[in-house]
């Protein structure tokens, strides 16, 4: 994570006021792609990666956003009522979801410095929702509970910024716990933690090919796999979402699904199964069983759910007889971004480099690889 005396200075220097600093790191999801929205089940952890934001009070009435990482300050004459397709409007996003909650906002300055990377799949936007949600709320004296503050910064994006995520990303930057996976039913928000064994590191390879919520490809699968759940509640009209959907539901109506979509809900249903057990096999130590859920979403998520893209096939691929690999698969939204491996600790540092010789070599990109280990939740940094 960035150094934050360096961070508190840079504040000082260009707002002339002492900040107060909050900490949103991102995430890695271990497995449960594409389940959230449908009331699934995802099993992420936070990461030693993270945005902090900074946050003063102004007098003039304004709201000033200044990144590091974009190197451009943005001066507002308030909250703002709808997007402007800028980087800003994710924190302002946040600022107006909780203005719309009744909160009283006024004039900040506030700076936003991250390490962790940008459309890579782990989470850079949630990251900086939260820590600004946390900031704002810092200056109007008030508080939730986790999951309440994860539901608005996922309305930030959904409605303000227009990205139609689900709830996973904000939930764990928000409730992490260290040294612990998270096991999250999407459809009532409960969650059980499963330790993360000292001797394995997440060894997070990144393709460096860009993914984005936002984009064709995330809303076109939510939309083709929706599909598949209507053919499915057409017959049973309890069904509202996939999570209700079973094996037998596609074998007994797949056939009256568009091709594409009968696909997407065999990895659906698939992966809320494979989640669900992953975690009991994470509780009882069982990496061997874990790895092998892993490898099946990979191949799931790859074949079924057409949500991978050559260079994700590939670091996974190159990581398979690597020593010290327990599992691996393309993590978060999918068409880029980053691997997974859950690696022996011992054995990741050579992993890293192994694995990142083999990409390059292969592809001709130099791949980012972080050794990370889960961190805890979003936080105020004393
Ligand atoms: C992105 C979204 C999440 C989730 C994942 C896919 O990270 O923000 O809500 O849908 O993709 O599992």
């Amino acid at each position: 994570m960035h150094d934050a005396k360096v961070f508190r200075s840079m504040h000082k220097e260009r707002f002339n006021a002492e900040p107060a600093i909050f900490v949103g790191p991102g995430r890695v999801n271990l497995i449960g792609e594409h389940t959230d929205y449908a009331e699934g089940f995802v099993m992420p952890a936070a990461i030693n990666l993270a945005t902090l934001a900074g946050i003063s009070p102004r007098t003039d009435g304004k709201i000033a956003i200044y990144s590091e990482n974009q190197g451009e300050e943005k001066v507002f004459d308030g909250v703002a009522v709808s997007r402007s397709q800028h980087w800003t409007d994710y924190p302002m996003g946040v600022t107006a979801i909780l203005a719309g909650e009744g909160h009283r906002i006024p004039g900040f300055s506030l700076s936003i410095w991250s390490d962790v990377p940008l459309a890579s799949g782990l989470s850079s936007s949630a990251a900086l929702e939260v820590a600004t949600a946390l900031a704002v709320l810092s200056l109007v004296g008030a508080s939730y509970p986790g999951p309440k503050l994860a539901r608005l910064c996922q309305r930030a994006e959904n409605e303000f910024v227009g990205a139609n995520c689900g709830i996973m990303d904000q939930f764990i930057s928000l409730n992490a716990k260290k040294d612990h996976a998270l096991l999250l039913d999407c459809r009532d928000l409960s969650f059980k933690l499963a330790p993360i064994p000292d001797h394995v590191a997440l060894v997070i390879a990144n393709t460096m090919v860009k993914h984005s919520v936002a984009g064709g490809d995330y809303p076109t699968r939510r939309r083709e796999s929706e599909a598949a759940c209507a053919v499915i509640a057409s017959h049973r009209p309890g069904v509202k979402f996939l999570r209700d959907g079973t094996l037998e539901d596609l074998k007994k109506w797949g056939h009256e699904m568009e091709p594409k979509s009968y696909l997407r809900a065999k990895h659906v249903i698939g992966e809320n199964l494979r989640t669900v057990a992953a975690c009991e096999a994470l509780l009882k130590g069982d990496m061997k069983e874990l790895g092998r859920l892993m490898t099946e979403a990979h191949r799931s998520y790859s074949q079924d759910f057409e949500g991978s893209c050559v260079e994700a096939d590939a670091m996974v691929a190159l990581a398979a007889d690597l020593p010290g690999l327990i599992g691996a698969r393309l993590t978060g939204g999918g068409f880029g971004g980053c691997t997974i491996n859950l690696v022996e600790q011992t054995e990741a540092a050579a992993f890293a480099e192994a694995l990142g010789a083999r990409y390059a070599e292969q592809t001709g990109i130099v791949p980012q690889i972080h050794v990370c280990h889960a961190s805890g939740g979003a936080h105020r940094l004393e």
